[in-house]
């Protein structure tokens, strides 16, 4: 069954049209300019200060109330308009998270991840999830048991990934691997593990400290064959047609153009190479407090899209035999969901709570 028009907006993207359209007549507007100016409930000036006969008055303030943006309270004789401050605070914040460009979400994720970098510590307390504003318990809701696996450096680990790639990756001896957001170099130097001393790994990443301590894991292991590059997964900085397996580990939900990224990944594969990537998705709606949080967006979650729109990307972008070779579904504890949501709020979710997912995709690149 295709999908319907419907399906393919968010629930935000909804709610702001509909608020947008209840704004959409220059009398409400000034109407709500009025309301504001005032830093009150307004009883019975509207016709004077507005300008416009009462039944058309109250035909938009109808509007308004309608669509949430005023209430109404009856006192005495008269109707009392306020603005409803949750509606109006929740407007604003939309506004916001849609005026973000790309460049901007960027900055959000690679100053985040500078922190997590140049913290001094290597001990896990950073999570692809929140970092820096966890209990222990929420670290690991994501990241998965790397200790057992060939190639594995504990300075690399920085419990930022969402996935095991380089599981399902096929690396073959002599390989040329490339790493997306390869952060400190976790799965670059399992990657190095299989594809041995002949072959070559190249990690990407946009974020200097991350670049830099990446380099350092390296020097200190006397690695020779694996390189990090600065750069953007937007436009890699490597030739067409060099990678025999692209990985990638919880990273491509934080691009903010994943088109643009899965058509990078398929332009750098060789013909007939092949991809396996660790991320995040959702099945249905997150709570928008969550979607619009910061830190969620940097940490992997605020910016995951919807399974079916990812995997259609990958479609889109040419590759075939798309493969899902994992799928987890990721519960938020209760006390990272009690830093966006209210009680109620955090009863409502957990009554539906599988909504993220980490999942592990392969794909080809045709010959
Ligand atoms: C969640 S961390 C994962 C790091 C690593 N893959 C791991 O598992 O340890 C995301 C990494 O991707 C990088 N990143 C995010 N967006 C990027 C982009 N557009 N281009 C390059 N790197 C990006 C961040 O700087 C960060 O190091």
């Amino acid at each position: 069954m295709g999908t319907t028009r419907t399906d393919i907006y968010t629930r935000q993207q909804k709610d702001l049209a509909t608020m947008l359209k209840a704004l959409g007549h220059p009398a409400r507007i000034a109407i709500l300019q009025y309301i504001i100016s005032q830093q009150a409930c307004i009883c019975n000036h509207l016709v004077h200060e507005i300008g416009l006969a009462q039944p058309t008055i109250s035909q938009h303030l109808k509007e308004l109330k309608n669509a949430g943006i005023i209430k109404g309270n009856v006192e005495g004789t008269s109707i009392c308009y306020c603005i409803d401050e949750k509606v109006w605070n929740r407007l604003k914040k939309l506004l916001e998270v849609f005026m973000q460009t790309n460049e901007q979400k960027k900055e959000i994720v690679k100053q985040k991840y500078s922190e997590i970098a140049l913290q001094n510590s290597v001990s896990h307390t950073a999570s692809c999830c929140c970092q820096g504003c966890c209990s222990p318990a929420v670290y690991n809701i994501m990241s998965e048991e790397y200790d057992k696996l060939q190639g594995y450096n504990k300075e690399a680990d920085l419990g930022l990934g969402c996935g095991l790639p380089t599981q399902f990756a096929k690396i073959k001896k002599g390989d040329t691997v490339v790493d997306l957001g390869s952060g400190a170099g976790n799965d670059c130097f399992v990657a190095r593990a299989e594809t041995s001393e002949n072959g070559k790994v190249i990690g990407i990443d946009f974020t200097e400290a991350m670049i830099q301590k990446a380099r350092e894991n390296a020097v200190k292991l006397g690695y020779h064959n694996v390189e990090f590059r600065y750069g953007d997964i937007e436009k890699i900085p490597i030739i067409d047609n060099l990678a025999d397996v692209v990985v990638s580990n919880c990273v491509m939900n934080l691009v903010p153009d994943k088109q643009k990224a899965f058509g990078e990944v398929y332009r750098i594969l060789k013909p007939g190479g092949h991809f396996s990537i660790s991320d995040i998705v959702l099945a249905g709606e997150l709570p928008e407090k969550i979607m619009n949080a910061a830190e969620m967006y940097a940490g992997c979650v605020a910016g995951a899209l919807q399974k079916d729109t990812y995997l259609n990307i990958i479609r889109e972008a040419g590759f075939t035999n798309i493969t899902l070779q994992k799928e987890k579904a990721i519960i938020i504890p209760d006390d990272l969901l009690g830093n966006y949501l209210d009680e109620d709020e955090i009863n409502t979710y957990k009554a539906h709570p599988y909504i993220i997912f980490s999942i592990t995709v392969y794909a080809e690149k045709p010959l």
